[in-house]
Parts: structure tokens; C-alpha cells; sequence
């Protein structure tokens, strides 16, 4: 009888010995919380399709802000919805726009106790759901880059610790970090949605924030998920125009893309575990077919495992309670 000489479940006994030698230790400073903040409501709103998320007033996300610091969550990304949309979004880009609102307040209360983050488009403010100004069909880049690097600075303007340009319109880094730079706001940083893919698991956020468009679909600016070559140049050219952190997105169907970007560039990487992919998983659970817990921190520990520094999570408050106890 000859017996295994090695035998890998020497260390999987008992959770002590399974603790000891984890490789991958998902802890609550991986996690960044996507908030919406609605203009023109006098109490939060839940959003269906994304059961246990509001659209905030932006007095309710100071409460939602206190519990976060209380968990000790690092950061927030705040995604405005305006009371008023048009062709050229311009409430994305006025001072006392509710993002722009919602940023001085958190300010005002928490200081540099929790890093304000935000989401720099206009899908959430053009009428027409697009991402950048619209005309005869299509999204005309170079003009939609002056109302981006508008809308960066009006978050910088109102304390913003770092800004996410989320339109996949060429050039937005380097014209946002232009404008930045100009108005001597060298220290707000640049968060970049690089590869962000054109994604059937937006769709709770579309409804949560009201910006389907209403013609045609993302995929002229938005990349095509067959293309991972595609994705590490868009990466290479957003360090270029001067991103401080990268982004894949969505995370759970591209943990090769999260992986291969890590390697290739080490640059402080986040992935969006975005609202589709959180749905599924409360609805599996609604349903009784998955343990919500169990689902849930099995995929945001593969996300850190294929290499993402940062998480973007709606699971960030029930995480940090989970890891917690
Ligand atoms: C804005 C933006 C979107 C998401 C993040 N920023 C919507 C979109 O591109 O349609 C989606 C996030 C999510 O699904 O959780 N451009």
C-alpha cells in the first residue's frame, strides 16, 4: 500500500488552519457604495429592481453616509438623477445640481472621514438616455468631452475626492484631468470606467436612474465584451491621458479582464459588481434557490482574487456586516 505523500487536506482541517492560509482576504476596505442621490423627492424611494437600494434625498444619504462610517466603508460613488433632463444634460454640470449638492453636504458633516467619489456621464441627464450629446442618431464625441470636464469640475468644485468618467467618449480622461489641472485641482483624481462594455447587466440601474435610451443602444461607445485585447488598450490609453485607477466593468463575467489588467499595468484596479449582477442574486435568493450570503461573498472574493484593488458593490453595507461578525 503506498500512501499520498502529500495531502492538501492537511490544511483545510478546521477553519483555523483554513484562515491561517487564505490567499485572498476580502475585508471592508475593499469596498466602494453606489448611492443615487433624486432630485425633488421628500423621502427616499426603494427601486425595485434592485431590492434593498433608494434613489436618496440628499438629506437621507447623509443618514446612509453615517452608517457607512460606522462600518467603516471607505467610500461612496454618488449617481445624480435630476428632476429636469435635456438634450445636452445640462444638470449634470451645475453647482447646485443635486450631486453637486449632495457632495458639499457629506463634506459640511464627514470631512475626510469617508472618500466622496463620483460618477461623471450624462446618460442619468440627457432626455434622450444617451451618454453624450446626440445628433441625427448619433454621439458626437469631442462636444460631449466640454460638458464631461463641465460636469468633473462642478464635482471638484463641491469637494469631490476623486471623479469617474463613465461615458467611454475618447479623450475624456485627458480632457477632464486638462480641465482639472487648470482650475488647480491636481489632487482630485481620476477614476476611469476604461473598460466598461456594453452590458445587458445594467439594466436595474437604467430603471433605478431612468436613463434607457430611448433610441438605439450603447455599443457605438460602449466596448463589445468579445474584445479583451480591445479592453487592455483602452486600459493603456486612459494611464496615458493620466487615470489614477482603472476600471473593468461589469466584474463577474470579465474576471479575465480584471486578472489580465492587474497584470499587465499594476495600476490600483477596480471593478464594478454592477446592479444586474447583484439582482440576480437577491432574486435567486427571493426565490430560495441561493444563500444570498454565501453567493455573495463567494463572488466579491473572486472579484479580489482575479485582482481588483477596489469593489464597487450594492452588497457593500451587508458585506461589511457579514465580514463584521
Ligand atoms: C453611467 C453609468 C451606468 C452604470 C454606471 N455608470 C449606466 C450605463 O452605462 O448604462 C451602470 C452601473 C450598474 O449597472 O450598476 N453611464
Amino acid at each position: 500500500m503506498t500512501y499520498p505523500h502529500v495531502r492538501m487536506r492537511r490544511l483545510r482541517k478546521n477553519t483555523m488552519i483554513r484562515d491561517l492560509i487564505r490567499e485572498t482576504k476580502l475585508t471592508v476596505n475593499d469596498f466602494v457604495y453606489p448611492m443615487f442621490i433624486k432630485e425633488g423627492i421628500s423621502k427616499s424611494e426603494p427601486i425595485d429592481s434592485m431590492p434593498g437600494q433608494h434613489r436618496h434625498t440628499p438629506k437621507d444619504a447623509l443618514k446612509e453616509i453615517q452608517i457607512l462610517v460606522s462600518l467603516g466603508v471607505p467610500a461612496v460613488i454618488l449617481f445624480g438623477i435630476p428632476q429636469k433632463k435635456d438634450p445636452f444634460g445640462s444638470a449634470a454640470y451645475q453647482s447646485n445640481g443635486v450631486v453637486q449638492q449632495a457632495v458639499r453636504e457629506i463634506r459640511a458633516v464627514y470631512g475626510d472621514r469617508i472618500i466622496v467619489m463620483t460618477d461623471v456621464c450624462l446618460c442619468q441627464y440627457t432626455d434622450h438616455g444617451h451618454c453624450g450629446v446626440a445628433e441625427g442618431g448619433s454621439i458626437i464625441n469631442d462636444q460631449t468631452l466640454r460638458f464631461l470636464t463641465k460636469t468633473a469640475l462642478s464635482h471638484a468644485e463641491a469637494g469631490a475626492d476623486i471623479v469617474a468618467p463613465s461615458a467611454m467618449m475618447d479623450g475624456q480622461v485627458q480632457a477632464i484631468r486638462c480641465g482639472l489641472d487648470e482650475a488647480g485641482y491636481f489632487d482630485v483624481a481620476i477614476m476611469a470606467y476604461s473598460a466598461k462594455h456594453a452590458s445587458c447587466f445594467y439594466g436595474p440601474f437604467r430603471d433605478a436612474a431612468y436613463s434607457k435610451p430611448s433610441f438605439g443602444d450603447r455599443r457605438s461607445y460602449q466596448m463589445d465584451y468579445a474584445n479583451p485585447f480591445e479592453a487592455l488598450r483602452e486600459v493603456e490609453l486612459d494611464i496615458k491621458e493620466g487615470a489614477d485607477i482603472v476600471m473593468v466593468k461589469p466584474a463577474l463575467a470579465y474576471l479575465d479582464l480584471i486578472h489580465q489588467v492587474k497584470l499587465t499595468f499594476k495600476m490600483p484596479t477596480a471593478a464594478y459588481n454592477v446592479s444586474g449582477e447583484y439582482s440576480m442574486i437577491k432574486a435567486a435568493a427571493k426565490m430560495g434557490w441561493l444563500d444570498e450570503k454565501s453567493a455573495a461573498l463567494e463572488v466579491l472574493t473572486a472579484i479580489k482574487r482575479a485582482g481588483a484593488d477596489i469593489i464597487l458593490t450594492y452588497f457593500t453595507k451587508e458585506a461589511a456586516e457579514w465580514l463584521r461578525s
